[in-house]
């Protein structure tokens, strides 16, 4: 239980903290622990609003946690609710008003909400307590709502809330709804430049960024359960690699159509700046900050590593592209790139389905090549310029890989026509 000097602390660096988070369900899930906290309350669950209905997302519960060993995870269903006034979440939603209920199986018969016991009776768990408050928009729009289950008293004895929990409790609230809404308009703003970016150049941007957004999460996949890494930290990292994957090419868009179109090689003054698509790429993400960014920045910065050191742009300062101390030109040696795991593993998978893709594709200054030719230069680039992990992860994935390059084709391959324009739905 918290003492009262901690309380305040809470209250004071609440705002700031929230305000680091980026992303969405880690936001709503530190408010979800700060809020039970505070009023001492033994579980608590969030659902986030997707169209009309509200869906379980989050649920914390000291109780049944105790239950299981350490280091366990909380197993719960998701389940959705439709907004409307037959449950309690769904009356909040309804009305964007709190409901402060002293106990879930007394509710007055004149209310129209009913508590499921469905619930308690699968978990094994009784509810009593239950603060349910609307996650609210700037415009009042719902983003999610909180629920506190079973606040207790120093004996650990179930309570009911306070006025004064309730008036911490819409503080948070408050707090968690802008720095929650701020992280949902990043998003939409993510969306609105691939969409432009598929603007510039229907077409050969559109598909090829979709195949190496969706080849790029396969080889992600296996690289992480190879790790055992947590299925929720994939879930969440699924999404930012695949905008960021998207966008890999986005500081394309400060190259002149004279050396982007060329139709045969560039010149090495042309290359030089054809290189810096990769920090231009960087830079427009360098002053909008969240988790989204920060991927898409890395990726545009690093898909033209080398495993062996022999990529560009190397240790360089991802807003105005020049070397980071310590890595200036010496006279007589060369620059050297980024080397080894030195490269982010976003950054080597994207080069790796990147390439792949440009060798399988038409260019203005080539032909595509057929798939044996492709893989074969994948396979012999193991080690030298891709991690030679990722490549054996790759030739194990042949046949989905396959499947992803006929889910999006090329312009002017047939049937693409209705295809394509499921990007702009
Ligand atoms: P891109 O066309 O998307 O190609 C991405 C990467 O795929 C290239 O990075 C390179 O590693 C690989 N790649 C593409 N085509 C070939 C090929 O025919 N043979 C081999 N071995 N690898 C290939 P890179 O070289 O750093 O080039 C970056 C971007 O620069 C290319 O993106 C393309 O937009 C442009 N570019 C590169 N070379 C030329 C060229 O000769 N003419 C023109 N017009 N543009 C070029
Ligand atoms: C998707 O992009 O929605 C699917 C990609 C995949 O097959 O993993
Ligand atoms: C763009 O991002 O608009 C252009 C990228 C490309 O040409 O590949
Ligand atoms: C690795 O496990 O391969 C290193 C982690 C990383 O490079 O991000
Ligand atoms: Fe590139
Ligand atoms: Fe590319």
């Amino acid at each position: 239980m918290l003492n009262k000097q901690q309380k305040v602390d809470t209250l004071l660096m609440m705002g700031i903290e929230m305000n680091r988070i980026h992303d969405l369900d880690i936001l709503f899930e530190r408010l979800l622990t700060r809020a039970r906290q505070f009023v001492n309350a033994d579980a608590g669950s969030i659902y986030i609003r997707k169209g009309d209905r509200l869906e379980f997302a989050h649920s914390q519960n000291a109780t049944l946690q105790k239950k299981i060993l350490p280091g366990e995870k909380l197993i719960y269903s998701t389940f959705s609710l439709p907004i409307d006034s037959k449950s309690i979440a769904g009356y909040a939603a309804l009305t964007k008003k709190m409901l402060c209920i002293p106990d879930v199986y007394k509710l007055p018969l004149t209310k129209d909400y009913r508590f499921s016991k469905k619930f308690d009776g699968v978990a094994g768990y009784v509810c009593r307590s239950m603060l349910t408050i609307p996650l609210l928009s700037a415009k009042k729009d719902v983003l999610g709502i909180l629920q506190i289950i079973n606040a207790q008293n120093k004996q650990g004895q179930i309570r009911a809330f306070r006025e004064s929990d309730e008036k911490v409790m819409l503080h948070f609230a408050g707090i968690a709804s802008v720095a929650g809404e701020r992280a949902q308009m990043t998003r939409a703003m993510i969306l609105r430049m691939i969409r432009m970016a598929e603007m510039r150049d229907p077409k050969e941007t559109g598909p090829h960024a979709n195949r190496v957004a969706e080849v790029s999460l396969e080889l992600y996949e296996a690289w992480a359960e190879r790790r055992k890494l947590d299925p929720k930290e994939i879930e969440r990292t699924r999404d930012k690699l695949r905008m960021g994957a998207m966008l890999h090419d986005v500081g394309k868009v400060a190259i002149s159509d004279d050396i982007l179109k060329k139709p045969e090689s560039l010149t090495a003054d042309e290359f030089e700046i054809m290189k810096l698509h990769t920090v231009h790429g960087a830079r427009l993400f360098s002053n909008v900050q969240s988790d989204y960014d920060e991927v898409a920045a890395d990726i545009a910065l690093n898909h033209h590593e080398r495993w062996d050191g022999n990529g560009y742009p190397g240790h360089v300062d991802s807003v105005n592209g020049k070397p980071l101390p310590g890595y200036e030109c010496r006279d007589g040696s060369r620059q050297h790139g980024k080397k080894g795991t030195e490269i982010s593993i976003f950054g080597r998978i994207v080069a790796l389905a990147d390439v792949y893709d440009a060798l399988c594709s038409k260019r203005s200054y080539k032909e595509p090549w057929d798939e044996p030719r492709s893989i074969q230069t994948i396979r012999n680039g193991a080690g030298t310029h891709f991690d030679p992990e990722l490549v054996e992860i790759f030739l194990n994935k042949l046949p989905c890989i396959r499947a992803i390059q006929k889910r999006h084709p090329e312009a002017g391959w047939g049937e693409e026509k209705s295809n394509r324009s499921k990007h702009y739905d």
